[in-house]
């Protein structure tokens, strides 16, 4: 055949693969969920997900040492709690366990990037992000918390914090709290475009939270994509430093759109229903572990995302520098 054109003849061989492969990332693009909670020497691991691990603050220093060898970019902090009521009191408690775990943390990691989740779902005993009379999520009243929250969060030492609630407005109201307090270097990651999704079990089961009815009031229904470039739009106006799409494998378009629309760094999160998913199907011997995360990840990097939040951050670490 007198072919003029073999695309073939670049993937001949792994050097030269190796050598025009688009997409490459580094541990430093990876960023840890970690779940804290009261108590001492709990250690827990999701039974099916081992990234996912609940600890408690004396703990701290052997989990993350690992962590902060790989150099990974970053974690992001959540609290687990039975102290649940319908405000999410602990939430705002002064010497809440994140708010520990935060100190710990900045005290023997200086150098670890520490996000912060901000929402009021692990301290509520309906489960919801937000405050709840019964039948509405109320926004206004919620974004008066989160701001509160923030606060607390960046006194404690926390260098970036997260809000994953989808209240309306509420990324320019913690920026103003945020300043208004001094807290100007303190940056925000927001949760752009979140979406009602299946995939957070898991994360829920680990936070114990029971959800009454559903977040679809307030996180995006998956069948939307122009709504999250709406989001995003207001996200940037109201000073996001960061922008995020969660989940991610499923909203690959998403990610891309974000890339293409904004100048800010664009974050993904890999949930916990994601990667339960590959070690379920790593498990029933559907797929090879190590090559799905690695593909995942791949696909999410090629996607548009500058940086990833999952679970298999540090086993992905290693992966990576060992292909
Ligand atoms: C809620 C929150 C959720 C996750 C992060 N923050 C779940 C939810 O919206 O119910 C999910 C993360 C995961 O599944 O790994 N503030």
């Amino acid at each position: 055949m007198n072919l003029i054109y073999r695309p073939r003849r670049l993937r001949q061989n792994p050097s030269l693969r190796e050598a025009i492969a688009e997409t490459r990332w580094a541990p430093s693009q990876l960023w840890w969920p970690v779940f804290v909670t009261e108590g001492k020497k709990v250690s827990r691991q999701h039974p099916l997900i081992s990234g996912l691990q609940t600890i408690s603050i004396d703990q701290i220093y052997s989990t993350l040492k690992e962590a902060a060898s790989h150099k990974i970019g970053g974690i992001i902090l959540f609290g687990v709690t039975e102290k649940k009521d319908s405000k999410g009191t602990f939430a705002l408690d002064k010497n809440s366990t994140v708010i520990k775990a935060i100190k710990e943390i900045r005290s023997r990691f200086p150098d670890l990037l520490v996000a912060t989740d901000i929402a009021l779902d692990p301290y509520t005993d309906h489960g919801h992000d937000g405050l709840f009379d019964g039948k509405k999520i109320l926004n206004d009243e919620t974004v008066e918390k989160l701001c509160e929250m923030s606060i607390l969060h960046a006194k404690a030492g926390a260098h970036i914090v997260s809000p994953s609630d989808m209240m309306d407005g509420r990324v320019e109201a913690i920026r103003e709290a945020l300043d208004e307090e001094s807290f100007v270097d303190v940056s925000i990651l927001s949760y752009t475009a979140k979406y009602a999704s299946c995939l957070y079990g898991p994360f829920r089961d680990t936070l114990k939270a029971k959800v009454k009815g559903d977040k679809k009031t307030y996180q995006m229904d998956p069948r939307n994509r122009r709504e999250a470039s709406r989001e995003l739009e207001l996200d940037i106006n109201e000073g996001a430093d960061m922008v995020m799409v969660k989940p991610a494998s499923w909203y690959l378009d998403v990610i891309s759109d974000f890339k293409d629309q904004s100048t800010v760094p664009v974050f993904s999160y890999q949930v916990s229903g994601e990667c339960g998913m590959i070690e379920l199907a790593a498990k029933n011997k559907m797929i090879d572990r190590n090559r799905g995360i690695l593909e995942s990840l791949d696909c999410l990097f090629r996607a548009g995302s500058d940086a990833v939040i999952t679970y298999f951050a540090i086993e992905a670490a290693k992966l990576n520098s060992e292909r």
